[in-house]
């Protein structure tokens, strides 16, 4: 197996003072990588700002020989996004990958979420993405080569109480991640997003406001997992991701207790409708549980147009059968 390395190779990692940002950052400059260190350094519901944590993890590579440059602008507004790339840019000329993973939460239940969760929510999560990716990838574009890796989250993936703000957010890098990994690919850009799970200060927050159905599923011998919470069994797969020897792009990469798995958007085989005219309500209702059902396996459409493919065979199947809406 060939080692992976970032000589001669920059890597912007956001949120990198503390947490899963610190682990990646502290791996990739292990492994050669020049690293723009950012933090903004505030609480873990996103209030204030110090340098202290981007500052202690550049002193830490640095000792250990590594190369890092601190950054401390937010990534929730256009101009701190230009300034954590034109940071890297003037710091080591190039910019080959960029890793958005700072955020922080604000979880409360919908019927009392305001724009203070809303707007800074959005902010920090899917608008810094585009903030800090758009900047990075106009030179990736130039230089023909580029790695992005954006951090969703299961919230976004498959949901969880009192966080819409949130996992709507996450969601939203998964729509990123699919969309700009097409425009991408003909410039040697490749787009993936990581759903990690990690027992940092945002997990600590996140727990403490868990729902109780939700702590009542949790398994009495989930204690085992308990290793597998460091930032650490994490940090592998993004920095794969983030490498010259991936080739992946538009995937969706789940980290959580030690298991690294492919996560996809699937659509069941479903239930066709008449051709000559739309279905109806009553129709719907009838047939739901072929709509939801997973009996013949599932399509993984790679675009929207591929969805459409699987639809015309078994239409053109049918044809010939007494009557294609049954
Ligand atoms: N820990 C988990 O289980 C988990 C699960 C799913 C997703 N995530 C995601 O992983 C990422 C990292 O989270 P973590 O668990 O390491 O949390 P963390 O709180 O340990 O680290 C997040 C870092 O982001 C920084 N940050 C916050 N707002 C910022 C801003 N505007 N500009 C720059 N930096 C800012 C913070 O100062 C902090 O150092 C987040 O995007 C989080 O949503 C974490």
């Amino acid at each position: 197996m060939s080692q992976i390395t970032f000589t001669d190779r920059v890597v912007a990692i956001t949120g990198a003072g503390r947490g899963l940002g610190r682990e990646h950052a502290l791996d990739f400059a292990r492994r050669g990588a020049a690293v723009v260190v950012n933090d903004l350094g505030g609480t873990g519901a996103g209030a204030g700002a110090s340098a202290s944590a981007a500052d202690e993890v550049v002193a830490e590579i640095w000792a250990a020989g590594g190369r890092a440059v601190a950054n401390y602008d937010s990534v929730s507004t256009r101009s701190g996004g230009q300034a954590i790339i034109e940071c890297a840019m003037d710091s080591f000329g190039r910019i080959d990958a960029v890793v958005n993973n700072a955020g922080f939460l604000r979880n409360k239940v919908f019927e009392d979420l305001g724009d203070a969760e809303l707007d800074d929510i959005i902010d920090v999560h899917l608008k810094a993405a585009f903030y800090v990716t758009q900047p990075a990838y106009r030179v990736m574009q130039q230089q023909g080569y580029g790695r992005i890796v954006f951090t969703s989250s299961a919230s976004g993936a498959f949901g969880s109480p009192e966080q819409t703000n949130y996992g709507a957010a996450k969601a939203g890098l998964l729509g990123l991640t699919n969309c700009l990994a097409w425009e991408g690919r003909k410039h040697g850009i490749l787009v993936n997003a990581v759903l990690p799970t990690a027992g940092t200060r945002l997990a600590k927050e996140m727990s403490q406001q868990w729902h109780e159905e939700m702590v009542g599923d949790i398994h009495p011998d989930a204690a085992i997992l308990a290793p597998t919470n460091a930032p650490s069994y994490v940090t592998p797969v993004v920095v794969y991701l983030a490498s010259e020897q991936n080739t992946a792009t538009r995937g969706f990469y789940s980290a959580t207790g030690g298991r690294f798995a492919k996560v996809v958007p699937a659509v069941t085989h479903g239930w066709f409708g008449p051709l000559e005219r739309p279905a109806t309500a009553e129709e719907i209702a009838e047939h739901f549980a072929d709509i939801e059902s997973d009996e013949h396996g599932y399509d993984l459409p790679e675009n929207v147009i591929d969805e459409g493919r699987p639809v015309l065979a078994r239409r053109l199947q049918q044809t010939g059968s007494a009557s294609v809406g049954t």
